[in-house]
């Protein structure tokens, strides 16, 4: 089973994509985790997506898509893909479309995670991760049992991203509504899209998320 999660920046597409890699042996396909990881290998790739990244604008189609075709052929994509910020333009959703036919592989739903605005803003700029499994957490909503150490691996190590500035965010936010946005109607005229209310409690997006993608 192949499925995307679609949605704005800070939307739990990450959060949600963790919990379902978890019992469901797919695997999550952030196109964001794997940029960041070559930003900080310092790779071509990597050098190219910085600074791009860090004001909130989207890097080229060619480099995500070229990603995602050299990812699909490794065996572990074989249980299922769970895409985490990918795809963001009609043109990565064209390409998308044409890999899966090619490699052989379906598209079961597009979980559209709708949220507000405002909520997003809180969200985004009050998160923080592991450093060692990258476990997400927030200020407000989601802190560490233990002050200062990974519920999950024990690591004291915790990180926040370059681009978890509400500056930064404003423009990820606008060029999700410009760019990704129209891959709404896209997919649901393919009769895909399955809404799932983003603003819920963690907990309840997932039993959304579920119930859409067995459906
Ligand atoms: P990417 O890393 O994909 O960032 P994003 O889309 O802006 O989304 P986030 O990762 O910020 O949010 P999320 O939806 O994963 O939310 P999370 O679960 O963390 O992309 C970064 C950059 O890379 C882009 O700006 C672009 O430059 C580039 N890029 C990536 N893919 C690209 C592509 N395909 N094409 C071109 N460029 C690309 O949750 C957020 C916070 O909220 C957390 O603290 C979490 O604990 C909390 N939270 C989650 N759910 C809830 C809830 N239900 N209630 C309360 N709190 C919650
Ligand atoms: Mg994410
Ligand atoms: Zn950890």
């Amino acid at each position: 089973m192949n499925i995307i999660l679609l949605g704005p920046p800070g939307a739990g597409k990450g959060t949600q994509a963790r919990r379902l890699t978890e019992d469901l042996g797919m695997v999550q396909l952030s196109t964001g985790d794997m940029l960041r990881a070559a930003v900080s290998a310092g790779t071509e790739v990597g050098k190219e997506a910085k600074a791009i990244m860090e004001r909130g604008d989207l890097v080229t189609d060619e480099i995500v898509i070229k990603i995602i075709d050299d990812r699909l052929d490794e065996p572990d994509t074989e249980k299922g893909v769970i895409f985490d910020g990918f795809p963001r333009t009609l043109g990565q959703a064209d390409a998308l479309s044409d890999l899966l036919d090619r490699k052989g592989l379906a598209l079961k739903s597009v979980v559209e995670m709708r949220c507000d605005d405002e909520q997003l803003v809180v969200r985004v700029t009050g998160r923080f991760t592991c450093g060692m499994c990258g476990e997400g957490y927030h200020y407000s909503f989601k802190m560490p049992a233990k002050e200062g150490v990974c519920d999950k691996c024990g690591s004291t190590d915790f990180k926040r991203r370059d681009d978890d500035n509400e500056e930064a965010f404003r423009t990820r936010l606008l060029n999700y509504y410009k760019d990704t946005s129209p891959l709404i109607g896209y997919y649901h005229a393919k009769g895909t899209l399955s809404p799932v209310d983003g603003t819920a409690a963690i907990d309840e997006v997932e039993k959304q998320i579920r119930a859409a993608i067995t459906a």
